[in-house]
């Protein structure tokens, strides 16, 4: 019947509109042929950062061949990513910001491509892709990488440091380096291949597979199998003393700057007590290896948590260590769904000093609750009532993803859902969720839904509805 009817029918209004839609389309990005497939969305529209990852695919793999030159602080590139295409594709982008792009190929064969907005790298396959197709892009790019100012004032992106650079990706960094998908609802496994100045030291993500010294360079190869955001994907060039060792059955690889090393030797020797420590409350290690990177005071602002390996601005304190190994397994392995879920992290990572305290002679988690509640946790009258500014859940800009209510009082819902359900059920709902959602993502929704699950008898209404959702410093219970 429908064949029969659309012969002889007159084009409807809609279709004719969507014709319209087809060329202009066509005066955007090209067009040779039928157009089949649409163009992937240029942003997953996160609500903090809507134009950050990209629609249509999802990325499994990447292959990174980095040659980084300090001295003129070049990065030549090539990005090899293995997707697989969740819809019909004619075009799809990549988050790409700054640098040069020299080529892109798709299953082999050159790809038209062209740069738009603040990151956007658009690639038109010579042919459509396939809903349910696996595709291979390559990118091969060059320049000098960008250092990125967050909303909130800190820099991520490339950072130049005093003999080498240093990758930090939270929360859009990663993209001043290699071209992806670069939101944390699309992780992926890496190869990362560095080739630098003989004499310098590549440390990344996961396990050095290979490490080759000839002409005058040196080639490292590191490799991570488990899945990884790309905010927590990093790469530090530059001296380092490196120490490996075991923590239980883990390889821990640690790599230090020499002016750091005197400092940082005591507290780094201190990681597998802390990941003993933390295999204990939170369940088995999700990763294969692990250890830190640390570099001089100057050359990073903050830590991050980047995979299997943090980085430290100078030697850590020993709960600083905690939050960010931590973070491993609330971050890294657990990963928010957006940017609006940051508390899962940080709630989670703070919540882990608190209990490492408790554990270790200083105060308690119920201590830290009351006199942040108090007002007397922090010296600053100001930091004090700034713990209420906003609901963990509900950050109002993406200034604000990594203030104190994401932190304190992220950690202080934490503390309300113990007090709620007691120690053995709240320890039970930490190595629990981690191990729900082990190398998944993660949203604020799916947390509550499964704290509900795992205490049906409780009613958890209220601590949702004013300690993660509510404004202000909820009444005194
Ligand atoms: N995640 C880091 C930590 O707590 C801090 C951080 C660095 C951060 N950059 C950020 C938090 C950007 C939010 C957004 O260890
Ligand atoms: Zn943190």
């Amino acid at each position: 019947m429908v064949s029969r009817r659309s012969r002889i029918a007159p084009m409807p209004r809609s279709a004719r509109f969507g014709l319209v839609v087809v060329l202009l389309a066509c005066l955007l990005v090209g067009c040779d042929g039928g157009v089949e497939g649409v163009a992937g969305g240029s942003g997953v529209r996160d609500p903090y950062f809507p134009k950050a990852g990209n629609g249509g695919y999802d990325v499994t793999h990447y292959g990174l061949t980095l040659d980084y030159e300090p001295k003129s602080r070049r990065l030549v590139g090539e990005a090899e990513i293995r997707a697989r295409a969740e819809q019909d594709l004619s075009a799809f982008n990549l988050d790409l910001k700054g640098m040069d792009v020299r080529s892109v190929e798709v299953d082999g064969e050159p790809a038209r491509f062209n740069r738009s907005g603040d990151h956007e790298l658009t690639v038109r396959p010579r042919r459509d892709l396939d809903g349910g197709d696996s595709f291979v892009a390559v990118v091969r790019y060059e320049g000098v990488p960008e250092v990125v100012t967050d909303p909130d004032g800190s820099e991520e992106g490339w950072l130049p440091t005093e003999d080498g650079a240093l990758g930090l990706g939270e929360p859009t960094g990663s993209m001043a380096w290699f071209p992806g998908n670069h939101h944390p609802s699309d992780k992926a496994s890496y190869d990362i291949v560095v080739d630098v100045p003989e004499g310098l030291e590549a440390v990344s993500v996961g396990e050095l597979r290979k490490r080759t010294v000839k002409g005058g360079r040196a080639v490292f190869g590191w490799r991570v199998s488990e899945p990884v955001a790309s905010y927590v994907v990093t790469v530090a060039v530059g001296e380092f003393e490196i120490r490996r060792s075991r923590a239980g059955r883990l390889p821990v690889y640690v790599a230090v700057d020499p002016d750091q090393a005197a400092d940082s030797a005591e507290v780094l020797d201190r990681i597998p007590e802390v990941m003993e420590w933390a295999e204990d409350y939170f369940g088995p290690y999700p990763f294969s290896s692990t250890g830190a990177i640390v570099e001089r005071e100057d050359d990073a602002g903050y830590a991050l948590e980047t995979q299997n390996r943090p980085v430290f601005p100078g030697a850590p304190g020993v709960e600083l260590l905690v939050h960010e190994l931590v973070h491993q397994w609330y971050g890294n392995s657990v990963t928010p769904k957006s940017w609006r879920d940051m508390w899962l992290n940080e709630g989670f990572a703070t919540y882990a000093e608190w209990l490492w305290n408790e554990d270790h002679g200083g105060d308690s988690a119920q201590d830290v609750f009351d006199a942040l509640y108090d007002g007397d946790y922090f010296e600053k009258e100001a930091e004090s009532d700034a713990v209420w500014d906003f609901p963990p859940a509900r950050p109002p800009s993406a200034a604000r993803i990594s203030d104190s209510p994401v932190y304190e009082r992220g950690a202080m819902v934490l503390h309300k859902v113990r007090q709620a359900v007691g120690d053995e059920v709240f320890f039970g709902i930490l190595r629990g969720w981690a191990a729900e959602r082990r190398h998944g993502n993660a949203d604020t929704d799916d947390f509550t839904a499964y704290v509900e699950k795992t205490a049906p008898d409780e009613d958890f209404s209220g601590i949702w509805d004013d300690w993660l959702y509510g404004k202000g410093r909820p009444a005194r219970p």
